[in-house]
């Protein structure tokens, strides 16, 4: 096996650029960043991502915003490279001109951050590549999404943008993305889709749960109808090249795909729309290895491995049966590495982090992925996706 081949990528992790971190300091509603005494009289920064969040937000530190913090991290847990990505909520609360002008600096700044990182030895690679930033808020021109996609596909180190589930405020089925999906696919660019809005905290019930609903199930969900949206509206039949990566393992997507394609055959109103079987799309995407279980991971990888049996509309149910090691291996192609860094410390002392072990087990602990496959989840699926070349 080629050395880069062997490389560790983590294509789920994080950034508060020092830029953006100034300015969530600079403001007095949410997201912002700010100060508190703790009780044992010590200054703390809080991050408040969402008003009313429990126990006011989450610590805050340098590992959201210094760039040697994440090289350490990285050196930490064995990851060679990381693809990093500006944390939600992103420019979604800002006015158009704002994020507009904003994205286009965030974009430069992350170009720097990444270009002036060390290299990886024995290869061409640097640590740090990156994904961009689109004005994506209401009331933006579609020139100016236009014109942040050619920012950011002429910036060498940036491979793809971030983008949370709301568009430009009506959600990624809106006919207004079309030239956006349409430039997207012409740059080649990877669209990395990740949640923030999660779901009522309080649906279905009133105890406080800290973070825990959100996040497990709320963000997933997110994901889960963004997605759905997106393949109901048939994005993914008019822009069958379209790169699109799921963060946590694409949420409920893989375990609903079957009952959403039998609600569609059974919809009058929707059934005609698609080209192909709702499973087919499963085959279209990318998910991110942040499951936390080996179970999970080969769940995902058959329904992925699956997907090209129904390519037919029609298709009938039995022709998932003959899946096996096989399917689960060829689903295996679509899956890669993440840790969701900084996010999810470790609560006490340790060396490393629950969260990053635990991904990386799962991975080796799937069943029916032998080691080709397990490395390419690792590091060569990535290297891939973002045609990150080396020697
Ligand atoms: N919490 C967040 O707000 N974002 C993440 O990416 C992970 C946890
Ligand atoms: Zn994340």
């Amino acid at each position: 096996m080629a050395a880069a081949q062997r490389l560790l990528v983590d294509i789920h992790t994080h950034v508060y650029l020092p830029r953006y971190a100034s300015f969530l300091r600079s403001r007095t509603a949410a997201p912002r960043i700010f100060s508190r005494t703790t009780p044992q009289g010590l200054t703390e920064e809080r991050l408040l991502i969402l008003e009313g969040e429990p126990s006011e937000g989450r610590p805050v530190g340098p590992q959201y915003w210094e760039r040697d913090e994440k090289l350490r991290f990285m050196d930490k847990h064995g990851i060679d490279v990381s693809v990093v990505s500006s944390a939600n909520p992103w420019l979604d609360f800002l006015p158009a001109a704002t994020a507009h002008s904003l994205a286009n600096e965030l974009n430069v700044d992350l170009e720097a951050y990444c270009s002036t990182s060390p290299g990886v030895p024995g290869s061409m690679l640097r640590r740090l590549y990156g994904f961009g930033l689109l004005p994506l808020v209401p009331e933006v021109a579609v020139s100016s999404l236009l014109e942040t996609v050619q920012q950011i596909a002429a910036l060498p180190h940036l491979k793809g943008i971030i983008m949370g589930t709301r568009g430009v405020g009506r959600g990624l089925d809106d006919e207004r993305l079309e030239p956006v999906w349409a430039a997207l696919e012409k740059a080649g660019l990877v669209v990395f889709l990740h949640p923030h809005y999660g779901v009522d905290g309080r649906a279905w019930g009133e105890k406080e749960n800290g973070h825990v609903l959100p996040l497990a199930l709320g963000f997933p969900f997110e994901t889960t109808i963004a997605t759905t949206r997106m393949i109901l509206a048939g994005v993914l039949d008019r822009y069958p090249a379209l790169k699109l990566l799921l963060a946590h393992s694409g949420g409920a997507l893989p375990q609903l795909s079957s009952r959403l394609a039998s609600c569609i055959a059974h919809d009058p109103a929707v059934t005609a729309r698609l080209q192909h079987d709702a499973r087919f799309y499963l085959g279209r995407l990318y998910f991110d290895a942040v499951a936390y279980g080996s179970e999970e991971l080969g769940f995902v990888s058959d329904v992925i491995g699956r997907a090209g049996k129904y390519a037919e509309r029609g298709a009938s149910a039995a022709a998932s049966r003959d899946g096996g090691a096989e399917q689960r291996r060829r689903g295996s192609a679509r899956v890669l590495f993440g840790t969701d860094h900084p996010f999810f410390p470790p609560l006490g002392e340790s060396a490393k982090w629950k969260s990053v072990v635990e991904n990386l087990e799962a991975i080796d602990g799937v069943w029916g992925w032998g080691d080709a496959e397990k490395q390419a989840v690792r590091g060569g699926n990535a290297l891939a996706l973002f045609d990150l070349h080396s020697s």
